[in-house]
């Protein structure tokens, strides 16, 4: 199955060389990994630095469902938490999530829409299937958390076109300094989109307090 690609004023982009050896069909998985829609490709619009924050980055074929980047907007702080669990971290207090998502400077969500026959996606039928974050001193440095994709979607892309969008939108408000921290499992995977550990001798230092 194929897709079409948009662009954030919903015209069609072409794939890019890079996007066409990434594309791959989601057909590999288990039952409980199934894409809910079957061979979505790897979403790979180009990026453009003056890019609105709305971007729709994958259409299906009949194009009833779609998968938008957005910055703005309300996160479901339960849908958010189902995904964290879906993924496997440990559960946290539902008000602290909250909290955290209230006093973030960015919140990057990839939301699946079921779109009418006019066109316009159907608010209660919006998914929340990825999000990232950043928390900042709004001027010179941002840190990005919470970087997480649903399982059913994981393998298809999304996750590269979150934390690149994410750190694209960082860029166009100005913060150049952008770092994470990487679980062991994913260092691989934010070193292909550039990030650097260890640059130029410079460690992150973590606070252990020793009580005696
Ligand atoms: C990490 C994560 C966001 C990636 O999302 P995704 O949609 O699967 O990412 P992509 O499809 O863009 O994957 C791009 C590549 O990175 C690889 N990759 C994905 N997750 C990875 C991981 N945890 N470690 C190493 N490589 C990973 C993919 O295999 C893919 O490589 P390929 O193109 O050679 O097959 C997703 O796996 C996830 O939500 N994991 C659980 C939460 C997590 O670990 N977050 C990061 C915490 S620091």
């Amino acid at each position: 199955m194929s897709s079409s690609l948009t662009s954030s004023v919903g015209e069609p982009v072409g794939l890019g060389p890079s996007s066409k050896e990434n594309a791959k069909e989601a057909t590999n998985n288990s039952d409980n990994n199934t894409p809910p829609v079957e061979g979505a490709p790897a979403p790979h619009v180009p990026i453009d630095p003056f890019d609105e924050d709305d971007v729709v980055l994958w259409t299906s074929d009949d194009a009833t469902k779609r998968v938008v980047y957005r910055t703005a907007g309300e996160i479901d702080v339960y849908a958010l938490e189902n995904l964290a669990q879906a993924v496997g971290w440990p559960k946290r207090p539902v008000d602290k999530v909250e909290q955290a998502l209230k006093h973030s400077f960015l919140v990057a969500a990839l939301h699946l829409e079921t779109i009418d026959e006019s066109g316009a996606p159907i608010e209660e039928e919006s998914e929340l299937i990825g999000l990232a974050r950043a928390t900042s001193d709004h001027v010179f440095n941002a840190t990005i958390w919470d970087v997480l994709v649903d399982p059913k979607w994981q393998g298809n892309g999304f996750g590269t076109a979150l934390v690149e969008r994410t750190v694209n939108t960082l860029h166009r408000r100005d913060i150049a300094n952008i770092s994470l921290f990487a679980d062991a499992k994913a260092i691989t995977f934010y070193e292909r989109l550039g990030f650097k550990g260890d640059l130029e001798g410079v460690k992150g230092l973590f606070f252990y307090p020793t009580y005696r």
